[in-house]
């Protein structure tokens, strides 16, 4: 009865050693091992025979199922490894091929002049606040010195939404809001989107401003120019000249236009300034003390000054950019560039 035994356990190696593929190693698994293998059945069949001969067989029956299982695993770790290769020929990678850029795009180029300048002035001390785009005419004008009829108005080619309500022409409103809700000393930029009815090379409606102002006891005309000293050479170069213009705006008094050494000739004259050697860049000036009284505070204890620049001008002064339009055509040309 121990021969059927023998003869299953040769007959066994024998096919097992032959398997050359997982497939062949499973499907004997099922036909030795499975629910109607021929070692289950005889497992089953345990039952049908002679007691004083069932512990021997049992014995031998449970050895010969370890030898085919151990077969079977050494078998199908050799299939595993063979198919592996197999595999790893068919879909061999080539690392040293160049792999391909996933096109990531970046920060507008406004975005990124904005943010660079707000770097400087955050290391200065400044900190940022921000206003509504929708403005009453009030914050846009009136309270800066500009009432009703004034002339000055003139120059802001404004967006009526009523007769009290604008889009915001400047960021200059925002010197008042933050003075009505705080107390000196201020030091503050005020970073934003501005409108006006415009359009040429050198206008669009929508652009963006920075405003900057700090007030409080005995601010003067010289931490104005030592600011923006410090702000044009981070911007412009080290070698960047300034020059401040009288001009005139209703909500600074004294006022000025300031003028940077032109980026392109240093000075020497060129068709980008004109022959004149500067380029305009800001308006500023020391705050009106109307508008600190608009805003609540005595001018006769706080002066202060306030200066406003338009980002895209700035922008187009660093990188030679001779059209602002080209900053929201969304041509990836001119985008890619940056
Ligand atoms: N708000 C002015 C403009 O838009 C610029 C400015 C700001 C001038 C602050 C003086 C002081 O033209």
């Amino acid at each position: 009865m121990l021969n059927d035994l023998d003869s299953i356990k040769s007959l066994a190696g024998e096919e097992i050693e032959k398997a050359d593929s997982l497939k062949a190693v499973q499907d004997l698994k099922v036909r030795y091992l499975g629910k109607k293998g021929i070692i289950t059945g005889k497992i089953k069949s345990l039952a049908a025979i002679a007691k004083e001969d069932r512990r021997e067989y049992g014995k031998s029956l449970n050895d010969v199922k370890i030898y085919i299982e151990e077969l079977l695993g050494v078998r199908e770790k050799a299939c595993k490894a063979v198919e592996l290769n197999k595999t790893l020929q068919i879909q061999r990678i080539d690392v040293t091929i160049p792999g391909y850029r996933i096109p990531a795009g970046h920060l507008h180029p406004t975005t990124q002049v904005l943010g660079e300048i707000i770097g400087i002035f955050t290391s200065l001390g400044f900190h940022v606040e921000e206003g509504p785009e929708v403005e009453l005419d009030f914050y846009n004008f009136e309270a800066l010195n500009m009432p009703k009829e004034h002339p000055a108005r003139d120059m802001q080619d404004t967006f009526y939404i009523s007769d009290d309500v604008v889009l915001r022409t400047h960021t200059s409103p925002v010197q008042v809001r933050v003075m009505q809700n705080n107390t000196p000393p201020l030091r503050v930029i005020a970073p934003g989107k501005v409108y006006r009815c415009d359009a040429d090379v050198t206008h669009i409606p929508m652009f963006h401003q920075l405003e900057g102002f700090m007030v409080d006891k005995h601010i003067t005309m010289s931490h104005l120019k030592g600011v923006l000293e410090v702000f044009i050479q981070r911007v412009f170069g080290a070698d960047t000249k300034l020059r401040f213009r009288p001009s005139f705006f209703p909500f600074t008094e004294p006022s000025a236009e300031i003028d940077i050494s032109c980026v392109i000739c240093r000075g020497a004259g060129c068709n980008v300034c004109k022959n004149t050697g500067w380029l305009e860049i800001l308006g500023a000036g020391m705050i009106n003390p109307r508008v600190f009284e608009m805003a609540g505070y005595d001018p006769a204890q706080y002066t202060g000054f306030a200066f406003g620049m338009g980002i895209e001008r700035v922008a187009m002064l660093k990188y030679g950019i001779d059209d602002i339009r080209l900053f929201y055509e969304n041509d990836k040309r001119f985008l890619d560039q940056f």
